[in-house]
């Protein structure tokens, strides 16, 4: 669907199993490959990022078995197991493959090339650079971007304090902390994920997390865990079908099994103050993560705006708050610069494509304003400027816009969502 055309919809009903998060199914591929021994993983993220990780931990010598499209053995044998690739590490499109990898094979004494698309190619890696350098690495970049190659070896413990509020970054120093003397601490500039805190005990590893403070003893030894490590549903791929049920007036959507981590469910208390009804119900904890149900429904239309502190628990879901608010609300988002980092600059080509779909929009170094009070997104063509989170957006606006829309390099949505239109077709028959 490299051209997708969509037609406006009544509202969204029903409920759905979301793909596996992609955030922790990296996280438990990555550690699979540094545990000694097997580890089985069920409901892994489906998307062409999370294949990226189970890419370059093969070509690093870890094994992978693929048991169906969402369940998988890999069998690694320990750090000391892992070996040089034959060629390039191809992160393809996954920053995050790119930044946690880069983040282990510091610590591995041989030669990486990490490589990614045209889109990563142009995402900024200094973040990554600095502190795995500061520990002993050897990297090469172009002007701190990639491809990276970098050259691994014995790392020493460093102190951390990264410039943004990064999960990749946190993650990526910890992982390296991993084989490092000593012990390595981050001191986050504010709460970020913390998928790689709560996955390290599942493969045996310690680490101390002390508010935003967060040490992780070197020389430890990853051992594959004995159960299964299912992965919980993706609050992100949720989030979509959510925005879309704050939008359509008459819509109600549930989604079970969703992972219910504080630190990606911001997305929810914005619709909540956008007018949405939001249910939330815990029903386990599974590797540590908390696991439940999501039903929103449409309930009334209101304005808010969103403010730096709130960002980072909301940052991959910005896009889709804005198609939200295209339908009949003013909301105002600050602090957000992160966004023209991302897969693509979210800022310039979410408001391009807004407009382009006949949406009041307004672009800010740091944020957007939408105003939906002004008239009815009317469709028309957007390009998706190669960011999955955008085709999610653009998909919002299709469905409630007054006439058809069509949505440039759809296909992208397949980065962490392949189902995306399955789904879209299960909630409104
Ligand atoms: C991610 C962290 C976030 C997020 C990205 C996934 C992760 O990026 O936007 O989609 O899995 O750690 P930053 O750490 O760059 O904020």
């Amino acid at each position: 669907m490299p051209h997708l055309q969509l037609s406006p919809v009544r509202a969204v009903r029903g409920h759905l199993l979301v793909p596996g998060d992609k955030s922790i199914s990296h996280r438990y591929v990555l550690l699979s490959a540094l545990a000694d021994g097997r580890s089985t993983i069920d409901h892994l993220s489906p998307g062409a990022d999370v294949a990226a990780s189970l890419g370059c931990v093969e070509a690093l010598g870890a094994r992978v078995d693929r048991l169906g499209p969402a369940s998988v053995h890999i069998t690694g044998q320990g750090h000391g197991g892992l070996r040089q690739a034959s060629g390039p590490l191809a992160c393809l499109n996954s920053g995050t493959t790119m930044r946690l990898l880069a983040g282990i094979v510091a610590g591995l004494p041989f030669v990486s090339k990490l490589t990614g698309d045209d889109s990563l190619s142009r995402r900024p890696m200094g973040r990554i650079i600095d502190p795995l350098t500061r520990m002993g690495a050897r990297i090469e970049s172009q002007e701190g971007r990639a491809p990276l190659v970098i050259q691994g070896g014995p790392l020493r413990a460093v102190t951390w304090a990264p410039p943004v509020a990064s999960a990749q970054i946190k993650s990526a120093v910890l992982l390296a902390g991993l084989s490092a003397t000593g012990t390595t601490v981050v001191h986050e500039p504010a709460a970020t994920r913390d998928h790689t805190e709560r996955a390290f005990p599942l493969f045996g590893l310690r680490c101390d997390v002390q508010g935003l403070t967060v040490s992780v003893a070197g020389g430890q030894r990853a051992s594959a865990p004995t159960g299964v490590l299912t992965v919980p549903g993706d609050p992100s791929s949720a989030a979509v079908w959510a925005a879309a049920a704050a939008a359509l007036p008459g819509s109600s959507v549930q989604f079970p099994g969703v992972a219910l981590n504080p630190r990606r469910l911001g997305f929810l208390t914005a619709l909540t103050r956008l007018g949405a009804r939001v249910t939330i119900v815990t029903d386990a904890e599974i590797g540590g993560e908390s696991v439940g149900t999501i039903a929103v429904a449409f309930g009334d239309r209101q304005d808010t705006t969103i403010g730096p502190d709130e960002v980072p628990d909301l940052i991959d879901e910005l896009p889709v708050l804005a198609a939200v608010a295209a339908f009949g609300r003013r909301l105002e988002v600050r602090g957000a610069g992160e966004l023209r980092v991302k897969e693509s600059d979210r800022i310039t080509a979410l408001v391009t494509g807004l407009r382009a779909l006949g949406v009041e929009a307004e672009e800010f170094p740091d944020g957007f304003a939408i105003d939906g009070t002004v008239r009815q997104p009317r469709g028309g063509e957007a390009d998706a400027a190669g960011d999955h989170r955008l085709v999610m957006a653009f998909t919002l606006i299709a469905l409630g816009a007054s006439g058809p829309t069509g949505i440039r390099g759809a296909e992208r949505v397949a980065v962490s969502y392949p189902a995306f239109i399955a789904d879209l077709q299960r909630l409104t028959p």
